[in-house]
């Protein structure tokens, strides 16, 4: 049995949708600070906060776990420059705690939400997973620690991990059973898409003089399914023996913001409003994966490979969502 904390979560919830449909068995825990009760369907869920021991040694003595998949955490890098001390509590400390509670009960499996704010600035692009790592706020630098700690804890404890490096996720569950649901919405898509649906007024462009070719900042897409489908694999490399390792996940493909707009534009059918604003601090102008390592390794193979469907499934839920 896979234990997923933050399975209640955008991403998480669509992992656990994607390993019951092939037939596994999970167990969610999410404290629903950031998530949605509804999002789990109908998996097993404990409610409870990470930073709770005494709970993950119940959790870990009740359920046959053998292996954890850890997407809970705070992913907002402005509010990770304001309140670095959440980040390093939430992100670090209580993957920690995670950690030492697996070892305790002798779980040695783990797959965890990396990301691509652990590079900072690009040196080149595509980045690989041998870009150099420059986190270049808070919520970049809390994930960088947590893998040289995963290191650490292989070497002396034998845990075997996995650490996926995501770009933006993006779209949704293309049958509306689950989608993307922050608060406040701070994705590209999803405000687009709100914007086509008369939610909010506008959508804010940061930064239109960037040495891109239309101006705009360029970011990698990947269908949230995709990742669902290399979490998967991932797990299964280290259960069947393999060895420890950190994959990109991206499409290797970059879409400018004013590219997206467009294509939210076509897909909609709707008029989609664009206020121009300043540039924000610590946006790279290009970020883009080279997801080589990924397909090579763990015979990933993205099934959504072009933004107009990842963003009609987004679609489809934006018209549809429950939570
Ligand atoms: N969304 C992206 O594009 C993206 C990109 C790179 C990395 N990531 C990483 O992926 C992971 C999931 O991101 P998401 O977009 O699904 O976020 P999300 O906010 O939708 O999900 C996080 C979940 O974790 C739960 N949670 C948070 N703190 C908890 C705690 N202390 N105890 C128990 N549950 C807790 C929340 O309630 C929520 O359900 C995060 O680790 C994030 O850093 C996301």
């Amino acid at each position: 049995m896979i234990l997923v904390t933050g399975g209640a979560g955008y991403i998480g919830s669509h992992y656990v949708l994607y390993e019951r449909l092939r037939g596994n068995e999970v167990l969610v825990l999410d404290d629903l600070s950031l998530g949605h009760r509804d999002a789990v369907l109908d998996a097993p869920l404990v409610i409870a906060d990470l930073s709770d021991a005494a709970v993950l040694d119940a959790v870990f003595r009740s359920y046959p776990i053998d292996a954890v998949v850890h997407f809970a955490a705070l992913a907002s890098v402005p509010e990770s420059v304001t309140h670095p001390d959440r980040y390093y509590r939430h992100n670090v400390a209580h993957t920690v705690t995670l950690l030492e509670a697996m070892l305790r009960h002798d779980v040695r499996f783990f797959v965890f939400s990396s990301s691509c704010a652990t590079y900072g600035d690009p040196v080149y692009t595509p980045m690989d997973e041998v870009h150099p790592q420059n986190p270049i706020n808070p919520y970049g630098e809390s994930k960088r620690v947590c893998e040289r700690m995963m290191e650490a804890f292989d070497s002396a404890y034998g845990l075997r991990y996995v650490s996926l490096r995501y770009f933006n996720a993006a779209g949704a569950d293309p049958d509306s059973r689950i989608g993307e649901s922050h608060s406040p919405e701070s994705h590209l898509i999803p405000i687009i898409l709100q914007a086509a649906a008369g939610v909010r007024p506008s959508v804010s462009v940061y930064g239109s003089d960037y040495p891109t070719p239309d101006g705009t900042c360029i970011r990698d897409y990947i269908h949230v399914l995709d990742l669902a489908q290399a979490h998967g694999l991932a797990l299964d490399r280290i259960r069947n023996g393999g060895a420890s390792a950190v994959f990109n996940l991206g499409s290797g493909t970059g879409h400018s913001v004013r590219e997206v707009i467009d294509v939210c534009r076509k897909v909609t059918g709707r008029t989609i409003t664009v206020h121009e604003a300043d540039r924000r601090p610590g946006d790279p102008p290009v970020l883009v994966a080279s997801a080589a390592k990924a397909r090579d390794e763990l015979g990933w193979r993205p099934a959504y490979t072009n933004i107009e469907d990842i963003v009609t499934s987004a679609w489809r839920w934006q018209q549809n969502r429950r939570y």
